[in-house]
């Protein structure tokens, strides 16, 4: 007779009940592909840093937004990068700039997709940072309460567009509370704010600076995003945005920062969504292209340990791909 009273392997003995008992269960509902607009006309570029990527003219959309429905892919992130730049980063908030012209288009034709816009001004500055830079003594910094106006116009402008959410990624204090005002003083009352509240200065975001050609021209984004060896400080953001109104937490980078995805689960009340950035991207195609990993797998674990660890969105570049390992039952 058998000593063992446990045996945990008998749950993982085929195929059938390896499925019963998955703890983590999604679905392609849940995620977010990020797709980059720009200026011009008749363009499609593929971004030399994430093979596979590309940015569209607006009028080069419908093909990509397409293939994302078919795929089961029905929520869209979308960056602006417009060609003329300035200090205050106007085509943020341009009437007819990228991504309201973007939108507009997308909901138009695509009333099923839903369209999030990204709100930040580091697309649209000549500087590249994320606000409006001030001399404070002898240092440049970001001002936080003047970049304030800034994003409620790009919030609004979006709203007005079309917009079905909108998610500031700009790290200033109190830009939820500004957005959520400004929002329902113009009639949006309904339109939902996905704060990326848990954002870490990260090299992670590498890839996405050359995609939006928006790498800060001097000094780095340390006195807004948050300092990575910082758990409480994450956690005292996530709160704070709660309470000025946001409607969804977002964590990024997803994957070295999974600690953060399980705090703010537990921490709120709100859907925590994690964000798979473009470094992550990255580095997986690059590994696969040497032939040194399984990228479909590793692609997998990655999904999943976001989920695991308690977020119910993911954004990532791999959304198509992701939708169909969870089609296929090989996920979810
Ligand atoms: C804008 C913004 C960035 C990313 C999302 N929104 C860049 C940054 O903060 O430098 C990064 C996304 C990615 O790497 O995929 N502030």
């Amino acid at each position: 007779m058998s000593e063992l009273i446990y045996r945990p392997r008998r749950l993982r003995s085929t195929p059938m009940l390896r499925r019963l008992v998955r703890e983590t269960r999604m679905d392609p509902s849940s995620l977010i592909y990020p797709m980059f607009v720009t200026d011009g006309q008749n363009r499609t570029e593929e971004i030399s840093a994430l093979p596979g990527q590309f940015r569209y003219t607006v009028d080069m959309t419908d093909p990509k937004i397409e293939e994302m429905l078919e795929a089961g892919v029905s929520s869209i992130m979308l960056f602006g990068i417009p060609d003329e730049k300035d200090e205050r980063g106007s085509q943020a908030y341009a009437e007819d700039g990228v991504i309201q012209r973007a939108v507009s288009r997308i909901k138009n034709k695509y009333p099923e997709m839903l369209v999030i816009t990204d709100v930040c001004l580091c697309e649209y500055t000549s500087h590249g940072h994320c606000g409006v830079v001030c001399k404070c003594g002898n240092r440049c910094d970001v001002d936080n309460d003047k970049t304030l106006e800034l994003l409620q116009k790009t919030a609004v402008s979006h709203a007005a567009a079309g917009a079905d959410m909108v998610a500031p990624s700009d790290m200033m204090d109190g830009r939820v509370g500004a957005i959520r005002e400004a929002l329902d003083e113009n009639g949006f009352t309904n339109i939902p704010i996905m704060s990326y509240a848990v954002k870490y200065a990260s090299s992670f975001y590498g890839p996405f600076r050359e995609a939006a050609g928006s790498a800060p021209s001097f000094g780095d984004r340390r006195s807004y995003q948050m300092d990575y060896h910082n758990r409480r400080e994450g956690i005292k953001e996530a709160l704070l945005d709660v309470e000025e109104g946001a409607d969804i937490i977002m964590v990024k980078p997803a994957m070295a920062y999974l600690d953060m995805t399980r705090e703010i689960h537990e921490v709120t009340d709100v859907p925590v969504a994690a964000y798979s950035v473009s470094g992550e991207y990255a580095m997986v195609k690059a590994a696969a292209e040497k032939g040194w990993i399984d990228a479909d797998s590793i692609i997998c674990e990655m999904a999943v340990s976001a989920y695991r660890a308690g977020a119910s969105i993911y954004e990532t570049y791999f959304a198509k791909e992701i939708a169909q390992f969870m089609k296929e039952g090989r996920i979810g």
